[in-house]
């Protein structure tokens, strides 16, 4: 399958067509953000390793009956994707508090909370990704109703409930993480995206460590090693 224009630059990938109407192919970059854009830089070798991690989970979740715009990985930095009209909400996953769920409600970063929290924020950069709540999303008709954003939740609770256990068996604590949803060419609400350490907080679960982007936000260094000990974990 050959690229062929630019359709989307985004912080972390490229997205280009395909001479099938219905298959885009995502190329996983080395640029690093934080702080929605503040915070810059790159790291060689993270976009593949994204691709292969991504790869490896979009597979397993397939397996167990999550749909998603994965179909195949291309070669180090390329995957073959379903194209989907992006739903422009991000689903935040949250098994425990930190980062912004911390800092905003004051609930102790480490804390294990009650039950899994999902919350949306509002996929707009120009606007910092604010919280919204539902009828936030119906005002803005993110949504066509309410009914899709109890799918969107129920996705992701279905898909903390397959990650969360499957990363317990790898020695990580699947802290939060973020999705994106898409819909495919038959309207139906298909995972899309990627699921990687540049989205997702995984703290070894004997040391604490992080082995996520946290390494960059708070310039901890070892990005790569960490990410490349994810990958491992995951296939091994
Ligand atoms: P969150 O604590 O809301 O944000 P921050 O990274 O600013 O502390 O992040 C929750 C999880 O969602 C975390 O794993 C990072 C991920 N996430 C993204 O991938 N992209 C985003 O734009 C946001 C806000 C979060």
């Amino acid at each position: 399958m050959e690229k062929r224009e630019l359709i989307y630059e985004g912080k972390a990938k490229l997205l280009y067509n395909t001479d099938d109407k219905n298959l885009v192919i995502a190329e996983f970059k080395d640029d690093l953000t934080a702080f929605n854009g503040a915070k810059k830089d790159s790291e060689a070798g993270k976009g593949a390793l994204n691709n292969k991690i991504s790869t490896e989970l979009f597979k397993m979740l397939a397996q167990n009956g999550v749909e998603s715009h994965f179909i195949e990985m291309l070669d180090d930095n390329n995957m073959l994707c379903k194209k989907v009209d992006i739903i422009m909400i991000e689903v935040i996953v949250r098994n425990v508090a930190t980062g912004s769920l911390s800092k905003n409600l004051g609930i102790p970063d480490g804390k294990i909370l009650p039950f899994t929290l999902v919350e949306f924020d509002y996929k707009n950069d120009a606007l910092g990704d604010p919280k919204l709540n539902d009828q936030h999303c119906l005002i803005l008709e993110l949504v066509k109703n309410e009914g899709e954003l109890d799918l969107l939740r129920a996705m992701a609770r279905q898909i903390n409930d397959i990650l969360r256990p499957f990363f317990a068996t790898k020695g990580l604590n699947l802290v939060d993480f973020k999705l994106e949803f898409g819909r495919d060419e038959n309207g139906n609400i298909i995972l899309a995206d990627e699921i990687s350490p540049d989205n997702c907080r995984f703290w070894d679960l004997e040391t604490g460590e992080k082995m996520d982007k946290d390494r960059f936000r708070q310039g901890l260094g070892g990005l790569k090693v960490a990410y490349e000990e994810v990958l491992k974990r995951i296939i091994g």
